[in-house]
């Protein structure tokens, strides 16, 4: 894969200590980016960091901690992040969660929800300005949300958003990836020739934790981990939108891995992506409906 130089380039992500944050993490300090791994386990990420830097040829490997099920969290870390970098050339927002069962988070937001989609959405909010100026000072900047197959069947219920109505985790985990997708595509067309880029990246089925948020899906998913893609494998897609020189310019995309590809009809509703845009503002304590704003 022909990728950049990442020499002098500050690159978020998040999930960074663990399967397919951690490759990404790795695939992208090799390419001489500085990382700021974001984290929510201090000890987790320092063990992860040693690896990362095992993995490089040099030492600017940044850990960051944060909840991202807090909002305050990622407030304070966008803030953190805004004043400790000059520049911001890549966020990859990897970090996500399945949860088998229905849970809420201290700000009382259904987890899946709050951590899979709001806490991207807000972290980009807050990190925008910081790359719009690296993009004008630079060339570009570019955001990688990571999102999956498994926005496919399902829909945006706006009468019952965090699943209060009946809770099932596939059910949450489907369409908090489906937010993913229309996410990228309502913000794509808002940053459109800024210089920065969103696009979304199904990375494969791979090797990690993310099944163990319940356990009879973790007992499948260990039956069939001899199938499933290693985590460098499942980082391919996230490091080439990072990276590749290939998708300078590509915006508002969704890939399977490295191939673009065309998502599920419903993350094309721009009537359902503005709706969803406004109630996470609502949601994350954002004013809604100043239009002259960028995002
Ligand atoms: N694995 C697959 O087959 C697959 C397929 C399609 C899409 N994806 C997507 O890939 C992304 C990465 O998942 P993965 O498969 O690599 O799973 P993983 O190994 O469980 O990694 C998830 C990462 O997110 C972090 N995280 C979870 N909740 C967090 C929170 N509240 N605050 C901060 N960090 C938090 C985890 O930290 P801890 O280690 O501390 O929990 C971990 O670093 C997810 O968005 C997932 O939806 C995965």
């Amino acid at each position: 894969m022909d990728l950049k130089d990442l020499t002098d380039h500050v690159c978020v992500v998040t999930g960074a200590n663990s399967g397919i944050g951690k490759a990404t993490a790795i695939g992208l300090a090799q390419q001489g980016a500085r990382v700021a791994m974001v984290c929510r386990n201090r000890d987790r990420g320092q063990a992860a960091r040693k690896d990362i830097l095992a993995a490089c040829s040099h030492d600017r490997i940044d850990l960051h901690q944060a909840d991202l099920a807090v909002q305050s969290d990622v407030r304070a870390l966008g803030e953190r992040l805004s004043a400790t970098y000059d520049r911001i050339d890549v966020l990859v927002n990897n970090a996500g969660v399945f949860e088998g069962h229905r849970s809420e988070t201290s700000d009382g937001i259904e987890k899946t929800l709050a951590i899979n989609h709001l806490a991207p959405f807000l972290l980009t909010h807050i990190l925008i300005d910081r790359m719009l100026e690296t993009a004008k000072s630079h060339g570009e900047a570019r955001i990688v949300n990571v999102g999956s197959e498994a926005h496919r069947g399902v829909r945006i219920d706006f009468d019952d958003l965090q699943g209060e109505n009946g809770y099932s985790g596939l059910r949450a985990y489907g369409r908090s990836k489906l937010a993913n997708v229309l996410f990228t595509h309502e913000l794509a067309r808002r940053i459109h020739e800024t210089g920065v880029t969103a696009n979304c990246v199904h990375p494969g089925v791979v090797s990690t934790n993310i099944w163990r948020g319940t356990d009879w899906l973790s007992r499948i998913a260990r039956l069939f981990n001899w199938f499933y893609d290693a985590p460098e494998t499942g980082a391919e897609g996230p490091v080439y939108l990072a990276a590749s020189p290939a998708v300078h310019g590509v915006n508002g995309q969704y890939f399977n891995g490295t191939e673009q590809a065309k998502p599920a009809v419903a993350a094309f509703n721009e009537k359902t992506a503005a709706r969803l845009w406004r109630m996470s503002r609502e949601l994350t304590g954002m004013p809604v409906g100043n239009e002259k704003e960028l995002l």
